[in-house]
């Protein structure tokens, strides 16, 4: 993950991007006793996120703002995960126990949408953090502390695409992938992970793994087409607008593949080329104005 600290005066002084999580295919391979499903995912970014920046202040506190910030605002502040990381991070490094931070959120991703905002919010207020109190916890035991705030803020906190393994806390670094272009659709109803699990049925899939470089949005479609999301038929099964969703996607020109991301309900179109992927996010938009509709491409790293 990526930390840019500025030096202007009026602005942050640190400010740290939360880009979009995408699963591009995630097995569910087992289950462990607590409850918690063994995953094999290859995990990459998009282009677009939420952002969290950071300026001095006595006390910790938090504010957030952008098109989401009202759904989020409604909720206790104390329980965002971004309040919780900060406040874990002083748990960790005594020597930040009495500072402070006014941490500024501002939520693009929609919530409790499989698209790892709330993951991506906690990985970036812990980096950001890390920077602006000019801490060096072990990094294992940041990535422990990550863990312990969610099963996606290790792959968060890593920001990079990687396979995933173990309940989310096994990261290998994926061969590269493709600057592919990309359309995120959402309905704007929120799905809860715990509940999509617990809709799954049928066996476990095996892991899928593969090691050779990818060169082009059609090869990777070709390959991740082997390969699935296993929460998408428990996610339609309580949420049908999650059919539509793949269906209008599947449906434009141009789109080599359409899948839910994470457990729903957001899910995303691989497009051949940047042009066809606007004109799918406009033509969709159109049909569906209700719905969250961003034309984005993956992340090179
Ligand atoms: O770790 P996190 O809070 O994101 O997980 C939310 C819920 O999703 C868990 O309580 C669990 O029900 C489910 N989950 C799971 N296996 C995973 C990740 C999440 O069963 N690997």
């Amino acid at each position: 993950m990526s930390c840019s600290i500025l030096a202007d005066q009026g602005a942050p002084a640190v400010s740290v991007a939360a880009p979009a999580k995408l699963n591009l295919y995630l097995h569910v391979c087992g289950k462990r006793d607590d409850g918690y499903h063994l995953l094999d995912s290859l995990i990459s970014f998009a282009e677009i996120g939420d952002s969290i920046d950071i300026w001095k202040s006595d006390h910790l506190s938090l504010e957030i703002t952008g098109p989401y910030g009202m759904t989020l605002g409604q909720d206790d502040l104390d329980t965002n995960l971004v309040l919780r990381a900060a406040r874990a991070l002083q748990d960790l490094c005594p020597e930040a126990k009495n500072r402070g931070a006014r941490i500024v959120l501002t939520k693009e991703l929609p919530v409790a949408s499989g698209i790892g905002g709330g993951s991506a919010d906690a990985a970036a207020t812990l980096c950001g953090l890390c920077q602006f109190w000019q801490l060096t916890p072990d990094p294992m035991d940041l990535s422990k502390l990550a863990l312990s705030l969610g099963a996606d803020v290790p792959i968060c906190l890593a920001g990079k695409s990687s396979f995933v393994g173990g309940i989310g806390e096994d990261i290998t670094p994926a061969p590269m992938l493709p600057n592919s272009a990309l359309v995120l659709i959402n309905p704007n109803i929120p799905l809860s992970t715990p509940s999509v699990f617990k809709a799954r049925q049928g066996d476990f899939s095996p892991a899928a793994r593969f090691d050779t470089a990818i060169a082009s949005s059609a090869d990777l479609a070709a390959l991740l087409s082997q390969r699935h999301n296993d929460l998408e038929v428990p996610a339609i099964s309580l949420l049908s607008d999650v059919g539509d969703v793949l269906q209008e996607l599947q449906d434009q020109q141009g789109c080599l593949l359409a899948r839910m991301s994470g457990s729903g309900a957001t899910c995303f179109g691989l497009f051949a080329d940047p042009a066809s992927a606007q004109a799918a996010a406009s033509n969709i938009f159109a049909r569906h104005p209700n719905w969250w509709c961003k034309n984005t491409s993956l992340s090179t790293f």
